[in-house]
């Protein structure tokens, strides 16, 4: 299934590789001869790089900041690590071809944010991206299934944004698309890794039984022998929302204790054991 799916991807991404041919000829004409090929072989995946105007995007949907640690997975010829940096963040680049990450290193140089924009040769199975607090992937359905129980045990709130796949039945936050110079490859997922809530939660004299799939949520709300389901339950990483009757809770998440306040300003707190 994999090969099946990594010769679809080559096929597909052959119709585009003369534009990208000339985006790769000129990322490495400062500085290198390697010369890369739209559909070269990978590890796990093929090399194809993500349109700019969808990098850009990307890294607008993940709401980047200097503040931010990104890392992107199968780094290619560095465009998003270096987009990144170019933003103030700190970028990081893990890819398994080693002439990939030397254009890579080159290509931040060149563009001045070698000090922030860092590459590696590694496999990004055998890699720790914990400390990321925006990943970007352009990888393989698939592949995005293997990394999604690392990336469900990174911190909640963290961004991840993937190039056109998705992540088996892990809804994404937010999706879009790039309508101008983009001419394949032009669509991106956001999910944001949600606090883990699931169990019996005491508030005040209630207690909150949550169950949840990812961000979403659901379960009961108990005020002594009547049981109120809750509805529009959802996370936003640490951020909580949940409907119990006519009262709607927003609050925070904190490890074993949330608290937040009504929609009349009325503060909740919750916690467990
Ligand atoms: C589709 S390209 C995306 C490149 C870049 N992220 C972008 O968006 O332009 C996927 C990249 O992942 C790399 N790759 C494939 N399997 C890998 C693995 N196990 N570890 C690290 N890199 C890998 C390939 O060499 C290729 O450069």
């Amino acid at each position: 299934m994999q090969t099946l799916q990594k010769s679809l991807v080559s096929a597909a991404l052959c119709a585009m590789a003369w534009h990208a041919n000339l985006a790769a000829q000129t990322a490495t004409t400062e500085t290198s001869t390697y010369e890369p090929t739209v559909g070269q072989s990978g590890k796990d995946v093929v090399w194809v790089p993500t349109p700019q105007a969808l990098v850009d995007r990307m890294l607008e949907m993940a709401e980047l900041t200097p503040e931010d640690r990104l890392v992107d997975l199968g780094s290619g010829d560095g465009r998003t690590v270096i987009t990144a940096a170019k933003r103030g963040a700190t970028a990081r680049g893990i890819e398994f071809n080693p002439d990939m990450v030397a254009l890579a290193k080159q290509a931040a140089k060149a563009e001045g944010v070698a000090d922030k924009a860092k590459f590696e040769q590694a496999d990004i199975f055998k890699s720790d991206f914990s400390e990321a607090t925006v990943l970007t992937l352009f990888l393989l359905p698939s592949l995005n299934e293997r990394l999604r129980p690392i990336i469900l045990e990174m911190k909640p709130g963290t961004r991840v944004v993937s190039n056109s796949f998705t992540m088996g039945d892990w809804q994404p936050d937010e999706s879009d698309q790039v309508n101008e110079n983009c001419s394949a490859y032009c669509n991106a997922h956001k999910w944001i890794v949600p606090a883990k809530v699931a169990g019996t939660w005491k508030l005040g004299d209630k207690e909150l039984v949550l169950n949840q799939r990812y961000q979403m949520l659901s379960g009961s709300l108990r005020d002594g022998t009547n049981v109120i389901p809750i509805t529009e339950a959802r996370l936003n990483g640490e951020a909580i929302q949940f409907t119990a009757g006519d009262q709607q809770y927003t609050g925070q998440v904190s490890g074993k204790r949330m608290e937040g306040a009504t929609q009349d300003n009325t503060a909740w707190q919750a916690s467990r054991e």
